[in-house]
């Protein structure tokens, strides 16, 4: 994913990264040469943060890819809490259960096989924390399965909102349009939602956080 900051800025950032897992650094790289989206990485420490200070029992993830931020949230997971992750792509699933394997993390982790659109209505107990990060047209639908399912308080965490820059801007590539319009339209009904705090952060591609109220 292409990054919403100057690329001097970009670089200066990269510059304080520390990380050293080497699964973690494989699969970035795996990423890069197959074009799997995957969360950029200020996103996933940032994603990473919100887990540690909000500590959830149960975290539901839309779009598991290669388990990328699956490992990320799992590994910060308390005893006797866990991640129900949904994809449906086959060959995504086949990686993400190898990487679950690598990891170490397959009792932390549930990936659920097949569509969110038809899975979602199906769950019945609540989560604590959940991360929409699936196909951008169907974001309105998995944003309201979503607030179905999210707790009290819960917290709603959603990639994308700026859209490679391209939700903020009326003059947009033919390749994005579609795509941004429905981010643009999606960013509307997100901070309009009644019962739902937000805000938009400039953090990667642009992050949605959402706590029920
Ligand atoms: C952006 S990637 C997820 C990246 C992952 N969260 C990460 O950061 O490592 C989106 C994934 O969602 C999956 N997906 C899209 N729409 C879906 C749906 N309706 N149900 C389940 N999976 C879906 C795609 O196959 C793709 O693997």
């Amino acid at each position: 994913m292409s990054s919403i900051l100057l690329k001097t800025q970009q670089r200066y950032l990269n510059s304080f990264r520390k990380e050293n897992d080497p699964l973690i650094l494989e699969m970035e790289a795996y990423a890069k040469e197959f074009k799997v989206p995957i969360l950029d990485w200020q996103s996933a420490e940032f994603l990473e943060q919100m887990i540690f200070l909000h500590r959830p029992k149960r975290v539901l993830e839309i779009g598991t890819a290669i388990g990328y931020s699956t490992i990320r949230v799992a590994r910060l997971l308390k005893k006797k809490s866990s991640i129900d992750t949904i994809e449906l792509s086959q060959d995504a699933i086949q990686a993400a259960e190898e990487n679950f394997k690598k990891a170490k993390l397959t009792d932390k982790i549930n990936l659920i096989e097949g569509d969110a659109l038809e899975i979602m209505p199906h769950l019945d107990k609540k989560y604590d924390f959940i991360f929409l990060d699936a196909d951008k047209e169907d974001y309105q639908k998995l944003f309201y399965y979503s607030l179905m399912l999210l707790r009290k308080n819960g917290v709603l965490f959603v990639d994308n909102l700026l859209w490679h820059g391209y939700a903020a801007i009326r003059k947009v590539p033919a390749k994005y349009k579609v795509s941004a319009q429905h981010i643009k339209e999606f960013n509307k009904l997100f901070t309009s939602q009644v019962g739902l705090k937000t805000t938009i952060l400039p953090i990667g591609d642009g992050i949605g956080i959402g706590i029920k109220s």
